[in-house]
């Protein structure tokens, strides 16, 4: 369980969140900032029309953005949304496209993301969803988690922030392993990111 002291202090950041599927994740953020003075879930991007992160965001009434392809890589869009409103930190949370290089830039230590395993173990292109839990079935691991990094230009490259291990059951089948992972994501993740925007006074 990580510590929150009494003296942690979290200067004003307001949050935009990017979510290509499901958003469970994105939720997670949702409940754990709800009335909070300093952090505020200021948006929902996505790539896909389709997500349900973006009905989630509704039900939470977080204004959502959808883009496309041409917008994300050939017009400065989304960077203006995201200046237009103002904000200071962004969380990747199941987010399947490469962030371009300007996005990158501008928000150089101020955007992570969350992998659902043991990087820099099971990382890289195509090493999302079931994907990556069915390579650390295959190759017999005995333990697994999730690794909370900065983004670089690399996929699942950037510098480690946290990490929280589980077990690997010999029983487990992608989806089992997917399961107890994504409890640490949804317990972890907002909390990691809270500490991560905290100074001490
Ligand atoms: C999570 O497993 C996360 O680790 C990965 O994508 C998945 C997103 O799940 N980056 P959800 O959309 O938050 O439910």
């Amino acid at each position: 369980m990580l510590q929150k002291p009494d003296n942690l202090k979290v200067t004003n950041q307001n949050l935009a969140i990017f979510a290509s599927g499901s958003g469970s994740n994105a939720e997670a953020f949702f409940k754990y900032f709800r009335g909070n003075k300093n952090i505020n879930i200021c948006l929902l991007l996505s790539n896909n029309k389709k997500a349900f992160a973006l009905r989630r965001a509704e039900k939470y009434g977080v204004p959502t953005v959808t883009f496309d392809r041409h917008e994300f890589y050939e017009t400065d869009r989304v960077l203006s949304t995201l200046k237009e409103h103002h904000i200071s930190f962004i969380v990747l949370a199941g987010f399947l496209w490469k962030i371009p290089i300007e996005l990158i830039e501008n928000y150089q230590g101020k955007m992570v993301n969350i992998h659902p395993a043991l990087l820099p173990k099971f990382g890289g292109k195509g090493m999302y969803g079931m994907h990556v839990h069915k390579a650390v079935i295959e190759a017999d691991e005995k333990e697994s988690g999730i690794t909370i990094h900065y983004v670089t230009e690399n996929y699942d490259e950037g510098e480690i922030i946290f990490q929280e291990k589980c077990e690997v059951k010999p029983a487990d089948l992608p989806e089992t392993l997917a399961e107890r992972i994504q409890k640490l994501e949804h317990k972890f993740y907002p909390q990691v990111v809270e500490k991560t925007l905290s100074v001490f006074q």
